[in-house]
C-alpha cells in the first residue's frame, strides 16, 4: 500500500545491482511513493545490464559512477540536478565490498591494500559523496541522507572481517557529517543497521546461513528482510522524520537488544545436561 510519503521528491539511489539488492528495493518503494531518482553503480555493475530492468519500471535514469572517485561522483550529483530538474531531497548510499571477504583472507591475515579498498568503497565513498553534494549544495533543505550499516559495527560476529572496520566508520562519519549538515543546511544523515540479508553482499559473509538462522532466533519479531528495510528508508526519506538525524537506527526485530532468549537458553540447558553427562 502506498501513501503518497515521497510526493514531490528528488533523490538518488546508489548499489542497486540485482532485485535482491536492498537498494532495489528502496527504489521500488520509493516509486510507489511518488518520488523521482537517478540510479548510480559502477561500470561494471551496469554491465551485468540488470539495473535497466528498474530504471524502466522506475522512469529512472542511470548514471555510472565508482563512488570512491569524486569526478564520478560530481558528475552524478550535476547530472541528476539538470535531468530531474533541481537540487535532490533523498539519498541512499548502499555500497559495500570487501576484497579480503571475498578472497577469503581472515581478520588476522587481511591484505593492507584490500583493507583500503574495503574502507574506501565501504565507509569513505560515503563521506565523499556527502562532501561533493555540501560543494554542490545540492540537497534541499530538510532533506535525507542515509546509509546502510550492520550491527558488526558495535558487536563482534564470525567472519564478518575487515566489513565491521568499515561499518563502524561509516556510522562515524554520519554522525559528523550530520552535525555539520544539520547545523548549515538543516538536513538529516542517518545509517540504519540492517538484519543480515539475502543479496549478493550478504551472501559473501562466511557462515551466512547460520548466521541469518541465528539472529532470526534471537530476534522476538525475527529477521527484517530487504523489503522492510526499504520500507523504513522511505520513512527515513519522507517529512515524517525531520528531527532525526546522526543515529545510528537498528533495523532488526530487536537482535541489537537481546542478550538471552528462552529459545537459546533451553538450547543451552539441553546441550549442557548432555555434556555433562546427564544421560
Ligand atoms: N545483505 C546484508 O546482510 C546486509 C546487512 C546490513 C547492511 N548491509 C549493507 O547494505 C548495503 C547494500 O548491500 P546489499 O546487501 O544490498 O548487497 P548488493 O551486493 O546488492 O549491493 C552492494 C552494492 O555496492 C555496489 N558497489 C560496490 N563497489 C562500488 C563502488 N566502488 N562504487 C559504487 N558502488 C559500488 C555494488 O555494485 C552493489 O550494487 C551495503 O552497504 C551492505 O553492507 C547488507
Amino acid at each position: 500500500m502506498a501513501y503518497n510519503l515521497l510526493k514531490g521528491k528528488r533523490g538518488i539511489i546508489f548499489g542497486a545491482l540485482d532485485e535482491k539488492s536492498i537498494a532495489w528495493k528502496v527504489a521500488e518503494k520509493a516509486y510507489e511513493e511518488g518520488a523521482v531518482f537517478t540510479l548510480s553503480n559502477t561500470p561494471t555493475a551496469l554491465r551485468f545490464g540488470e539495473i535497466n530492468a528498474l530504471a524502466e519500471k522506475c522512469n529512472a535514469t542511470i548514471i555510472p559512477a565508482d563512488a570512491t572517485n569524486l569526478d564520478d561522483l560530481t558528475h552524478v550529483f550535476e547530472q541528476s540536478m539538470e535531468i530531474m530538474g533541481g537540487k535532490v531531497d533523498f539519498i541512499l548510499h548502499s555500497i559495500g565490498m570487501s576484497l579480503n571477504v571475498r578472497k577469503k583472507r581472515v581478520y588476522n591475515d587481511l591484505d593492507y591494500n584490500f583493507l583500503n579498498k574495503t574502507l574506501d568503497i565501504s565507509a569513505v565513498s560515503f563521506h565523499k559523496m556527502l562532501q561533493v553534494a555540501f560543494k554542490l549544495d545540492a540537497i534541499s533543505r530538510w532533506g535525507s541522507v542515509v546509509a546502510l550499516s550492520y550491527i558488526a559495527a558495535q558487536r563482534t560476529l564470525y567472519g564478518y572481517n575487515d566489513m565491521a572496520d568499515a561499518k563502524a566508520l561509516l556510522e562515524s562519519i554520519a554522525r559528523s557529517f550530520g552535525y555539520i549538515y544539520g547545523r548549515e543546511r538543516k538536513i538529516r544523515v542517518n545509517t540504519i543497521s540492517q538484519s543480515p540479508t539475502l543479496t549478493t553482499a550478504g551472501s559473501g559473509v562466511k557462515g551466512v546461513g547460520s548466521l541469518m538462522d541465528f539472529t532470526d532466533r534471537m530476534s522476538p519479531l525475527g529477521n527484517a528482510d530487504a523489503d522492510e528495510c526499504a520500507d523504513y528508508c522511505v520513512t527515513l526519506f519522507s517529512d515524517l522524520t525531520r528531527k532525526v538525524t546522526m543515529q545510528n537506527l537498528y533495523h532488526d526485530g530487536g537482535f541489537s537488544s537481546m542478550g538471552m532468549s528462552l529459545k537459546a537458553m533451553n538450547i543451552y540447558d539441553k546441550n549442557l545436561e548432555s555434556a555433562l553427562g546427564g544421560d
